[in-house]
């Protein structure tokens, strides 16, 4: 006891050795962080959600440097006219000055690629030993991932990738595409809680969100010659279609809907083509679910307007379903719609019958490997996942416009920390990857597995 006192009193004397920075890539702050809050030299420490900072290479900060013990900025909240009930396109709504292009939006355009993944991919390639290894893993920082906007501290990033593109464009001749997620709804995550976000519904959540909204159009708008796609609100709809038992999705059922109306028609004015998600094969790809689920898709899509830029649904964003299967995989047993395109064909003659001519595009940035999950609904970081098909508009069927990769790979689902406050016991089960940071962080470890299981190889 002695000892401890007098290594106490030592340990007072000396701060500058006791408190040792954090690592690259290491926690630094968020809700219930009692560690350390300064970054070794050469990072940063920035806040990714309200649970969790982390130490970032200083070259790659997403946002500025914030205080990681106060994560939420304030946000001004302007007044909307929007309805809250997601319904009517009142005059308020506005409208885009220009005509979307009626083919596949992806075609003749080179997509930029997120300097914030390539960072991450760079910074983890380098801590590869293995050449061969180290190669493959430095290549992938040269396939386009989707940029996520999880919280709203980030919008101003977005900016600088529209100036960044613009630019390229202009140097090169060619035309450019930035791709982002729109992922900040109130009550988030409503039905699992690795994601939970930043707004509640109970404390101005909707507004807080429409201001969200707000900050990514006040960009684009400035960029007009850069084309946006965006993949809005990642499970929210598809949570709506089946986890209303579950009290959260419930109660979100309306601020989901009227942010993505919110959503739609906002961005729609400034002409960004949107893919609302539509989780997967083994969601609402069940037989029982698709008229539901194509409803409410069409419900949503003609009260908003029937807004020309929703191009469409996005499938099996951040899950492991290939796009065509080989032979169904054994964990799909009991649904014809074993892959996403027997899920695809099956849904778009209904969203087309009640309205909505979609078109999709599919995520298959981990779904290299098939066969790797003990249960069709595991979706936490699933262990021996590859990086899979490269993104392509080259995609065997008329319905779906491009493979994208919209979850940026190595990039974690959720902690596997039990007492962590966003710990879902889906990253704790058998087939998930452990231990695993909190969602939305770097998993090296991952990475190096998706790198070493790529299908096809990198
Ligand atoms: C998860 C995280 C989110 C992150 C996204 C992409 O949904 O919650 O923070 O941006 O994955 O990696």
């Amino acid at each position: 006891m002695l000892k401890f006192a007098a290594l106490l009193s030592l340990a007072s004397l000396i701060p500058a050795f006791v408190e040792a920075a954090s690592p690259v890539w290491g926690q630094c702050g968020g809700q219930g962080w009692t560690g350390d809050t300064t970054c070794a030299s050469g990072s940063t420490c920035v806040v990714s959600n309200p649970y969790y900072s982390q130490c970032l290479p200083s070259s790659s900060n997403p946002t500025t440097t914030a205080n990681p013990t106060t994560a939420n900025p304030t946000t001004t909240v302007r007044p909307t006219t929007t309805s809250a009930g997601g319904g009517g396109s009142s005059s308020s709504v506005p409208q885009p000055t220009t005509t979307p292009d009626a083919s596949n939006p992806f075609v003749g355009y080179q997509i930029y690629l997120s300097p914030y993944y390539a960072s991450e991919v760079q910074a983890a390639a380098a801590q590869i030993t293995d050449s061969t290894l180290k190669a493959k893993a430095a290549s992938v920082a040269n396939i386009p991932t989707f940029t996520w906007f999880d919280v709203i501290a980030k919008t101003s990033q977005l900016g600088t990738y529209l100036a960044d593109a613009d630019a390229k464009a202009k140097a090169s001749g060619q035309k450019y595409l930035v791709q982002i997620v729109v992922y900040d709804l109130p009550d988030r995550d409503c039905a699992a809680l690795a994601s939970n976000g930043e707004f509640s519904i109970a404390d101005n959540g909707l507004n807080n969100y429409k201001n969200y909204i707000d900050q990514l159009v006040a960009q684009i708008k400035k960029y007009p010659n850069v084309r946006v796609v965006a993949v809005i609100e990642p499970d929210s709809l598809a949570n709506l279609v089946t986890n209303l038992n579950v009290a959260k999705c419930a109660g979100a059922q309306q601020a989901y809907q009227a942010g993505v109306t919110y959503a739609m028609q906002q961005l729609n004015a400034v002409g960004v083509y949107m893919y609302l998600d539509a989780g997967h094969a083994g969601w609402l790809g069940w037989p029982a679910n698709l008229t539901p689920a194509a409803q409410l898709f069409s419900n949503l899509y003609k009260s908003a307007g029937s807004p020309k830029f929703v191009r469409g649904l996005a499938t099996n964003v951040a899950n492991y379903n290939a796009l065509s299967a080989a032979t169904p995989d054994k964990v799909t047993q009991g649904n014809p719609n074993y892959d996403e395109i027997h899920y695809i064909n099956a849904l778009a003659p209904v969203l087309a019958s009640e309205g909505f001519p979609a078109h999709f595009i599919v995520d298959q940035g981990r779904s290299g490997q098939q066969g790797i999950r003990d249960q069709w609904g595991d979706w936490c970081n699933v262990v021996n996942a590859g990086f899979g098909t490269r993104p392509t508009t080259n995609t065997g069927s008329s319905l779906v416009d491009a493979i994208v990769w919209v979850k940026p790979g190595g990039e974690c689902d959720g902690t596997s920390n039990t007492s962590a406050v966003r710990y879902d016991a889906h990253c704790g089960l058998n087939d998930a990857a452990k231990p695993a940071p909190e969602a939305g962080t770097w998993f090296q470890s991952y990475f190096e597995t998706l790198v070493k299981n790529a299908s096809p190889s990198l």
